[in-house]
């Protein structure tokens, strides 16, 4: 099964948008597998995007991503990442399509609302990156198939 690591950016929580975000991964199928709200430190912002530190925005990009909270989540599931980029929408929200995450809710592109790993490598490392592994489930909970009988009977009383 495919992880993938996506985060809701510093203008995402201070706009509210955490639940609208959870809900259309949950409602696409998606597994969330760990999730936690945090402020990131300027090493971990720095490490995490590394690939751009040749870019004029890395300042930019690193100042922006620790100015406040975000919402930091592993989920899982069938092609998620490729999934996930198409949910999220372009990078730039002038060319993210209406309907995609971006496209519904961003209008300038240092503040895209959302991240989202681009291939299984970058999501294993962006994932050890935020998350020790004790913090994140190693079981389904979505499979269809579970056995409930072995339930308790849950008492009103
Ligand atoms: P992420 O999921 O955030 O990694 O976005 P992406 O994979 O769609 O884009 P990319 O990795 O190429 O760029 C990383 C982030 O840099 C983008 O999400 C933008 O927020 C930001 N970014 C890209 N271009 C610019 C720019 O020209 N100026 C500024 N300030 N930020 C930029
Ligand atoms: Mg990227």
């Amino acid at each position: 099964m495919e992880q993938t690591f996506l985060l809701v950016k510093p203008d995402g929580v201070k706009r509210q948008l955490i639940g609208n975000i959870v809900n259309r991964f949950e409602q696409r199928g998606f597994e969330l597998i760990g999730a936690k709200l945090i402020r990131i430190t300027r090493e971990q912002a720095e490490y995490h995007y590394e690939e751009h530190k040749a870019k004029p925005f890395f300042g930019e990009l690193v100042d922006f991503i620790t100015s406040g909270p975000v919402f930091a989540m592993v989920w899982q599931g069938e092609n998620i990442i490729q999934i996930s980029r198409a949910m999220m929408g372009k990078t730039n929200p002038a060319d993210a399509a209406p309907g995609t995450i971006r496209g519904d809710f961003a209008s300038e592109v240092a503040k895209n609302v959302i991240h989202g790993s681009d291939s299984p490598e970058s999501a294993l490392r962006e994932i050890a990156n935020f998350f020790k592994p004790e913090e994140l489930l190693t079981s389904t909970y979505l499979d269809g198939t579970a056995d409930r009988s072995d339930d308790s009977p849950v008492s009103i009383h």
